[in-house]
């Protein structure tokens, strides 16, 4: 069987971060599974669809025509053929990918294009049902939390590193919004599976967090 880390976690935990960098450290294939609930909502803006729309949302979602490709240690998403790498990683678009996860349908549609990341040698993912409802089956799997505050701070760090302003009220009260929305839904709430390691980032460098996770999966 080929093997699964899965990394869930909330907004700006750091999953994203710790997840590229396990695939680099064990050569294995990674899947943000929240890209693809990003360009969902970017598909749904592109083609004027309602993000309450569950019926146009699933069918958008079964036939989403994206492609990721990592390049440099940079993942790149394209959409219908246009590059959307930066578009999908603004606050409002982490906001309306949350919206339309929250719809069951939608989930569904995208159950089997996730496991299909699931390849030789091996696959690291993260998101927020990775360990949960995509693979239950995972060899490794992590939960890693941090404070809002602590989170919203990284979150603009990161922002501002790849050219996009913010304001760091306004990502504490987004982050919050997006937490209660993700924790709240009816299926596949935010939460740590029964099996899962728990690490809280919030006074925890990346390196530590990352060292403590190499151990974990020796
Ligand atoms: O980077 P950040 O954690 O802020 O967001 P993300 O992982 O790109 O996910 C964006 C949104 O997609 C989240 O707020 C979730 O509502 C949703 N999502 C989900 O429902 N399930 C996943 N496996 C991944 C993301």
């Amino acid at each position: 069987d080929i093997p699964v880390l899965t990394i869930d976690g909330p907004s700006g935990s750091g999953k994203g971060t710790l997840a590229q960098r396990m695939a680099m450290h064990l050569g294995w294939h990674y899947l943000d599974s929240g890209a693809i609930y990003r360009v969902l909502a970017q598909a749904a803006l592109k083609h004027q669809l309602p993000l309450d729309d569950a019926e146009a949302l699933a069918q958008l979602a079964a036939h989403l025509d994206v492609e990721f490709v990592l390049r440099d240690q940079q993942l790149q998403v394209w959409l219908e053929g246009e590059e959307v790498s930066l578009k999908i990683r603004s606050e409002q678009a982490g906001n309306a990918a949350s919206k339309v996860a929250a719809l069951p349908a939608v989930r569904q549609a995208l159950l089997q294009r996730q496991r299909d990341f699931r390849q030789a040698p091996g696959l690291v993912t993260d998101g927020r049902d990775m360990g949960t409802v995509v693979f239950p089956d995972a060899n490794f799997k992590v939960f890693l939390t941090a404070s809002a505050e602590v989170r919203a701070e990284r979150r603009y760090k990161q922002l501002k590193e790849k050219g996009i302003e913010s304001n760091l009220s306004d990502l504490i009260a987004e982050i919050s919004e997006r937490d209660q929305r993700d924790t709240e839904r009816s299926v596949a709430p935010l939460k740590a599976a029964n099996d899962a390691l728990l690490l809280d980032s919030t006074l925890l460098e990346i390196d530590a967090v990352f060292s403590a996770v190499c151990d974990f999966v020796r």
